[in-house]
């Protein structure tokens, strides 16, 4: 830990002071400068925790010295990322939305195939805010089970993104304890999972290598290179932002679709939305859009 050999970071402290609430403001600024994430003063307490988290393993007891480093504009990249790690909401699990998964299973996939033939035309996925994996694991699963199940030989890939690097870095490795493995029936264990003797399972290498899990702030993805999707999931992430946020990223997404492409949102994260390329999936249980087969995507009303 580098930084706590540093002259100017105060006495070392099992635990730095509260803020006020004008320090506080200033944080929360800095935070919404440098990574587009804004935390409304009823998340406050949460920002408070996470630096003193982040404060306490690297032995910093003054918020000022850390706030100095985090203000520079260069060499500092990989201390944002664990702070922000600290501010973001992990928890994630397998299977965890069945509506969504029938979604797929009974509506997107069926369409996909039967629109494509059943040639080996690419199923093209998005997995956004994947946290440690379980959502693209789940949906690559589903994936192939159903491919396995119709007899069809089309080819599938999965994007997953994330904020927080040490999240994407268990994400590859693929490897869950028994607890978190609680949702993966035995069918997909015994086809998707390998038992490492230890008390853990990890994901095949086959089914590993449909993923390519890449670090990306959705606030600031515009470049991000990734068009003509076929599937965009996008759960549990956006109730962490206001409003204006979730039009915004929801904007961006209905670019990167493909025609017939669909985005599964959280149930509540915007079910009021509305495009002129849209329509809205009536599945229940679901908050879902399918971009219309012909047209240029441009927002009409919210
Ligand atoms: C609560 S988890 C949801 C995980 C998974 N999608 C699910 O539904 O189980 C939210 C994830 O979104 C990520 N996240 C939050 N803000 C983000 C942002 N601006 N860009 C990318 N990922 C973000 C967090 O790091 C976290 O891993």
């Amino acid at each position: 830990m580098f930084l706590a050999q540093q002259a100017d970071w105060g006495v070392m402290a099992d635990r730095a002071p509260d803020l006020d609430d004008a320090r506080m403001q200033q944080w929360a600024d800095l935070v919404e400068r440098r990574t587009g994430i804004v935390i409304p003063a009823e998340r406050r307490a949460f920002l408070g925790a996470g630096l003193r988290g982040r404060m306490q393993q690297l032995g910093i007891v003054d918020h000022d010295s850390y706030y100095r480093l985090l203000a520079k504009e260069r060499g500092v990249a990989e201390e944002w990322s664990q702070l922000v790690d600290r501010l973001t909401v992990h928890e994630t699990s397998f299977f965890r939305h069945t509506p969504s998964l029938q979604l797929l299973t009974d509506e997107i996939l069926p369409t996909f195939v039967a629109r494509n033939n059943g040639n080996a035309t690419g199923f093209q996925v998005w997995s956004l805010g994947c946290s440690t994996g379980e959502e693209p694991y789940t949906l690559a699963m589903s994936i192939q089970r159903y491919l396995d199940r119709v007899d069809s030989d089309a080819l599938f890939g999965i994007t997953a993104t994330d904020i927080s690097r040490p999240t994407l870095k268990s994400a590859r490795e693929g490897i869950y304890s028994e607890r978190r493995m609680g949702g993966v029936a035995a069918d997909f264990r015994a086809r998707f999972c390998v038992d490492k003797g230890d008390g853990r399972w990890q994901i095949t290498e086959s089914l590993r290598r449909r993923i390519c899990f890449a670090q990306l702030n959705i606030l600031e993805a515009r470049g991000f290179p990734l068009s003509n999707l076929d599937l965009i999931s996008c759960q549990n992430m956006m109730i962490y932002y206001p409003r204006y946020q979730r039009l915004q990223i929801l904007e961006l997404l209905a670019q990167r679709l493909a025609p017939g492409g669909v985005m599964v949102l959280g149930p509540a994260d915007l079910p009021c939305w509305a495009h002129s390329e849209f329509e809205r999936i009536r599945f229940e249980g679901t908050l879902a859009f399918r971009r219309q087969m012909a047209g240029t995507a441009s927002v009409k009303g919210t």
